[in-house]
């Protein structure tokens, strides 16, 4: 297969991409924007391969999008390309309406327009799989089910709204104009590459350079935690056998409270790079809460599980083990986004 990705350079599409180029015969056409949160050292070692090949491009461009899938006619697309931290979202949420939703639709578009054209293997193969996020289910109470395939949409936050808009066309486009889609609903993923502004490379970074780590509020809330390589898996399976127009929710069965996360990477890193004085635990520093925070998010996956028989290979001693390590072998990944000399190589200066 020719898979068309967006959001390559960033988090879960620089891991998905290298997933599949080791471990699958296809290839892969990628595009990114090169937004803050994309970065080409996330995937300087693929810029080359014989298999990949990079476009820069923004998916707000409706002509551009429409031009490359005519040219490219891809057999698949991984839609993953998106607006994606929350905080962010409250501070400036139109980046969020513009990628998320007008972007997703300039993707709908340009697939339909290709799929219409096909026949053949071709048309009857051809999968857009939209990759959203558990957030879209809004908050459970500590006590409640996870989240199935079928929870009502209840989303809160200007992100979770934003995904949640572009999910439902999505769906509209699968029975509106016979788009054969496919959709993943996902909970938290960790691992190597994330930009150090989510929870988990934040309290790494801090750790490191030793300085407070900001925790909100009581550090109750709880997320169900994912490695991300078997993120990438779970969405490789769903594309090559999932049903078209079906979603599917995905999960690390790994709930933990924040504080928790936070206490067990600070003690791993007293193993692996202790402080200079005391635990790294010493500068967990509670501040001022997000506003609207979800209380916890849950996922359900046994329909992936059941139907399409992906389940995690990662559990959190292990998946944390592997991140942490990740971040004390790779400072130059790091130390160039704080510095933000990533900016400058994502623009070619350096390069
Ligand atoms: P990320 O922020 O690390 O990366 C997003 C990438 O998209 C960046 O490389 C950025 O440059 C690119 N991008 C942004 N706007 C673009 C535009 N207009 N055109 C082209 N490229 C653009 O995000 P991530 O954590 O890797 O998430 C990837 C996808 O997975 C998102 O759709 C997100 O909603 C979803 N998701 C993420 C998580 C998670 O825990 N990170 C969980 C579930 C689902
Ligand atoms: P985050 O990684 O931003 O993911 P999301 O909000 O999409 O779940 O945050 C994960 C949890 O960690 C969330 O409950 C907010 C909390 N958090 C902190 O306590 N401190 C931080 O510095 C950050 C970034 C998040």
């Amino acid at each position: 297969m020719k898979i068309l990705i967006t959001g390559t350079a960033g988090f879960i599409g620089s891991n998905l991409l290298r997933v599949i180029l080791k471990d699958t015969p296809h290839s892969v056409v990628s595009v990114d924007a090169l937004t803050y949160a994309g970065n080409r050292a996330s995937i300087a070692d693929l810029m080359d391969h014989p298999r990949h090949r990079f476009v820069h491009a923004d998916i707000c461009d409706a002509a551009r999008m429409r031009a490359l899938f005519e040219k490219e006619q891809p057999d698949a697309v991984m839609h993953l390309a998106a607006e994606s931290h929350v905080d962010r979202s409250i501070d400036g949420p139109g980046a969020f309406v513009q990628t998320n939703i007008v972007g997703t639709f300039n993707l709908l578009q340009a697939a339909r327009a290709v799929y219409e054209s096909y026949e053949g293997a071709q048309k009857e193969g051809f999968r857009f799989l939209h990759v959203s996020t558990d957030e879209v289910f809004g908050s459970l109470g500590m006590g409640d089910p996870g989240f199935t395939e079928t929870t009502p949409y209840n989303p809160h936050s200007p992100y979770s709204a934003s995904k949640a808009a572009s999910d439902h066309l999505v769906r509209a486009w699968a029975d509106t104009f016979e788009l054969p889609v496919l959709l993943t609903n996902c909970s938290n993923n960790y691992g190597p590459y994330q930009f150090p502004e989510k929870l988990i490379p934040v309290v790494i970074l801090k750790c490191l350079r030793g300085e407070p780590i900001p925790v909100y509020g009581k550090g109750e809330n709880v997320r169900d935690w994912l490695y991300v390589d078997d993120h990438a898996r779970a969405l490789l399976c769903v594309l090559e056998k999932g049903q078209k127009g079906q979603s599917y929710n995905i999960g690390g069965n790994n709930e933990r409270s924040n504080i928790e996360w936070v206490r067990s990477i600070c003690a791993l890193l007293d193993e692996l790079a202790p402080a200079q004085n005391g635990s790294h635990a010493d500068k967990i520093s509670f501040v001022t809460d997000r506003p609207g925070h979800d209380l916890r998010y849950a996922i359900d996956a046994s329909k992936i599980r059941r139907e399409l028989g992906w389940q995690p290979s990662e559990n959190a001693d292990s998946g944390l083990r592997k991140t942490v390590s990740w971040y004390l072998e790779n400072r130059p990944w790091w130390e160039n986004i704080l510095s933000g000399d990533y900016r400058l190589e994502r623009i070619g200066v350096g390069r």
